[in-house]
């Protein structure tokens, strides 16, 4: 079987990699030449844990090559996958689904065989229809059959989640497509993975249903975390005692500083988008979205307010930008929200994070980038920890207030313990602690 992966990002990359090590021959499209030509050095054009290695595993062995030229990619393949990006359209807050439609016409146009047209990206409900018609139309000659199989590997362990996956979706318009999907997946069957075989339109919705209910418990919590700090209760109790419930589950409930990322934010809005045009509002999830995009500025105005309501001139020290641990990912982080606000107040921003490739060209030029937690802390008022990576949890809570001018420490991710933080002398706040 001959798979060709659209896109080289995170999901196609991925996929494309992992498809291979299934022991499928994968061609990995991009129309970027400088990642194809990263990748056929054996760089990687973004951080993923574990990826390097499983890239030039596969490389190696035969099965996994990376070109720029669709054309001869999509040539005699079976299946051939989309996974280019469905970013918010600027205005409406809709998914802008043109790079999908227009790698959809590209391979309709390149194949020169049956094969099945697969949508990875995250696409609204009814564009598998839509592609439907544009292959139809571009090759009324051939057999392009069409299917959705979302994608749900979380960035930071995107290789164990696309490996051993809690389900796989499938969505396929007649038997044919369902077969040659199913034998691509099928390793997982072995690990007894469930796959849920449904309509195109099922598919779709799935996804958005996923991640809009992740977001929502996000945000609940959230909501939990600021009403402990009114009442003087715990939100690490009370999300451990509600959590331990079954029908509830301990997952997705951290509180923190709002959720960012390339999906959640603009999932949500998509699906609340797609929802209101259809007749049938989600308004939990419309209300999500305004608490969540609130709650990343009021993040700023808590560091302000523990700087004691002026931050002009302060030294203040993010550690942590991008949107998570364990990515370099910077798309909707909440330090882009939270810095500027910063940057606004007066204050003076030096930043640290372990991948900070992407932060650099997006975050303003006015935030200075240092190569160690320490080092940002040096001469810092305030320490903002802001994306949990590992390697804060082990910072010496001693060496971390020597460096400092100040003693405000906010932790947004409620990493530090607060007695000890205390007991070593920080005017130390977290979210929904006492
Ligand atoms: P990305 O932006 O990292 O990658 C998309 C790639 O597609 C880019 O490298 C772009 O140059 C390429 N591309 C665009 N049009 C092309 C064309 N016509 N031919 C060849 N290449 C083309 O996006 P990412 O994060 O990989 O997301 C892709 C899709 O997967 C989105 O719909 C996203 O919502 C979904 N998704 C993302 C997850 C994530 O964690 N990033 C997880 C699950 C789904």
């Amino acid at each position: 079987m001959k798979v060709t992966m659209i896109g080289a990002g995170y999901v196609g990359l991925v996929s494309g990699a992992c498809f291979a090590a299934f022991g499928t021959d994968v061609v990995v499209v991009d129309v970027e030449p400088a990642k194809i030509e990263a990748l056929k050095q054996g760089r990687m054009p973004i951080y993923e844990p574990g990826l390097d290695n499983l890239v030039a595993e596969n490389v190696s062995d035969g099965r996994l090559t990376f070109t720029t030229d669709l054309k001869s990619a999509v040539a005699g393949a079976d299946a051939v996958f989309l996974a280019v990006g469905t970013p918010t359209r600027r205005g409406d807050g809709h998914a802008d689904l043109s790079y999908v439609y227009a790698a959809a016409r590209q391979v309709a146009e390149a194949a020169t065989g049956p094969l099945v047209l697969v949508t990875k990206s995250t696409v609204p409900v009814g564009t598998g229809r839509e592609v439907q018609a544009i292959v139809r139309e571009a090759r009324p000659d051939l057999a392009i059959d069409v299917a959705s199989n979302p994608e749900f590997l979380r960035e930071g362990s995107a290789i164990g989640d696309f490996m051993r996956p809690d389900r796989v979706v499938i969505g396929a318009e007649n038997e044919r497509a369902f077969a040659q999907l199913k034998r691509l997946y099928r390793p997982l069957y072995l690990i007894e993975t469930p796959i849920v075989a449904t309509s195109i339109e099922s598919a779709e919705l799935i996804k958005y249903a996923a991640n809009s209910f992740l977001a929502v418990k996000i945000t609940f919590i959230n909501q939990m975390a600021d009403l402990c700090e009114k009442a003087g209760a715990d939100v690490h109790d009370v999300a451990r005692g509600m959590g331990l419930d079954g029908r509830i589950g301990r997952k997705f409930l951290h509180a923190g500083p709002g959720y960012g990322g390339s999906c959640f934010p603009k999932d949500t809005l998509a699906l609340a988008r797609t929802a209101q045009e259809l007749g049938a509002p989600v308004t939990i999830v419309e209300q999500a979205v305004v608490a969540n995009e609130a709650r990343k500025a009021a993040m700023a105005d808590r560091v302000i307010s523990a700087l004691g309501g002026d931050a002009k001139g302060k030294v203040v020290a993010i550690l942590g930008v991008t949107f998570k641990p364990e990515t370099d990912d910077m798309r909707d982080a909440p330090s882009l929200v939270i810095i500027p606000k910063l940057l606004e107040a007066g204050a003076k921003v030096q930043a640290y994070d372990p991948q900070p490739h992407y932060a650099r060209q997006v975050l303003p030029d006015a935030v200075s980038f240092v190569e160690t937690a320490i080092g940002a802390a040096h001469g810092a008022d305030a320490v903002v920890l802001l994306t949990e990576w590992n390697e804060f949890r082990a910072i010496d809570p001693k060496k971390l207030k020597l460096a400092m001018a100040g003693t405000v420490l906010c932790d947004l991710r409620n990493v530090f313990d607060p007695v000890l933080m205390r007991e070593c002398g920080f005017q130390y706040s977290s979210i929904g602690r006492m």
